[in-house]
């Protein structure tokens, strides 16, 4: 029988997103609320041998697509190990990271000897004045010796993910093209969704007239493209030298053809971004559940997986930070 994770709704659940730490060194608006402190002690998060029982698990059970997130992934100890024991996983087809790139001067070369395939990097302005009010700290000279170190290292190609936000970075949608265009990266923009208090009060932009003027500027045209396995939607200029991307959970979601769940780093499972059904795996995990036990627990939640997301009825539902589920 095919082993595949398959929902009430008929979709195939073969993308799980690893948030390695719920830490982060900046601050996005729309991530963390202001003034926020700090997390708890990670005293009871999983362990690598925890985190790879777990994916093991999911790779029998036909997931070929690993994302690691965060937080800040790159701040997670020794998150090169825990790479390459991934990435070891017979079956496991994509290893993947998003990060905010502060740290990548420093790892993107260990991340890549390590078996990363592919990086998406936040940036949501190149204007050192905005990019700090955005993310909190003056880190932008960081991120982009980060992004000039991850093209060296061969991650090719990279995906810029920037976050439209009203006041902040709509008027330089155009400069960050250009920028991607000269640098060969991918750029994906994207709606805030009202998670935790900070993506609640963040000022949301509808994407759509962007795209129809995006595309008549740069002459792009919608593409059936697949790069990578998420929601983004993309365009393309005819020679294929430019790709853009829209991530639109709010004025288009995209639930119908979801293929994922989240693994946190204290071991909870969230089967929906917009939700808070989940299962907490590390209980099972230390009371010595066997394997067969730990595949039944997995089939059991994703039936349990929510048909979508209810950001435009429910705006006010979902109080847990975006950093604790990693986006
Ligand atoms: P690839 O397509 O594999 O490159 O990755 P991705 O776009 O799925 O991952 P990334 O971490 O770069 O996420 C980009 C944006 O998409 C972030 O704002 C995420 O919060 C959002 N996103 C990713 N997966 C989901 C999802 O299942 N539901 C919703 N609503 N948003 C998601
Ligand atoms: N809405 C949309 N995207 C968000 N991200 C973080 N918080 C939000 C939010 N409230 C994005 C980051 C990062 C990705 C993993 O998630 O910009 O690129
Ligand atoms: Fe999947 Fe939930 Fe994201 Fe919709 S909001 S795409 S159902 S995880």
């Amino acid at each position: 029988p095919d082993p595949s994770l398959i929902d009430r709704f008929g979709r195939r659940i073969d993308y799980l997103r690893l948030s390695v730490t719920d830490r982060c060194d900046l601050r996005c608006t729309y991530c963390l609320p202001k003034g926020f402190k700090d997390f708890e002690e990670p005293a009871d998060w999983l362990t690598f041998a925890e985190i790879e029982r777990v994916v093991a698990a999911f790779v029998r059970l036909g997931t070929r697509r690993v994302r690691l997130t965060g937080g800040e992934p790159l701040l997670r100890r020794n998150l090169a190990e825990l790479a390459s024991r991934l990435k070891a996983l017979p079956g496991l087809a994509d290893l993947s990271l998003s990060t905010n790139a502060t740290g990548l001067a420093q790892q993107a070369e260990t991340l890549r000897r390590a078996g990363v395939d592919r990086l998406n990097v936040s940036l949501d302005s190149l204007r050192p004045e905005r990019f700090a009010r955005a993310a909190g700290r003056d880190a932008l000279a960081k991120v982009l010796a980060g992004l000039d170190a991850a093209r060296a290292a061969g991650f090719a190609p990279i995906k810029i993910n920037t976050v439209v936000q009203a006041g902040l970075n709509e008027d330089e949608l155009d400069d960050l093209v250009a920028y991607c265009l000269e640098h060969g990266f991918i750029l994906r923009l994207i709606e805030a969704m009202p998670i935790g208090e900070g993506g609640r009060n963040a000022a949301y932009i509808d994407l759509q007239p962007h795209i129809q003027r995006l595309a008549e500027r740069f002459s792009l045209t919608a593409s059936t493209l697949e790069l990578g396995g998420g929601p983004a939607r993309y365009w393309r200029s005819h020679d294929g030298a430019f790709t853009l991307g829209y991530i639109t959970p709010i004025s288009q979601h995209f639930c119908a053809t979801c293929n994922r769940v989240r693994l946190t780093c204290d071991g909870t499972l969230y089967l929906c971004l917009g939700q808070e059904d989940k299962l907490a795996l590390r209980p099972l995990l230390r009371a010595g559940i066997d394997e067969a036990g730990l595949d039944a627990a997995l089939r059991q939640a994703i039936d349990r997986k929510p048909e979508r997301h209810e950001f435009r009825e429910q705006p006010g539902k979902i109080i847990r930070v975006m950093a604790y589920t990693g986006g």
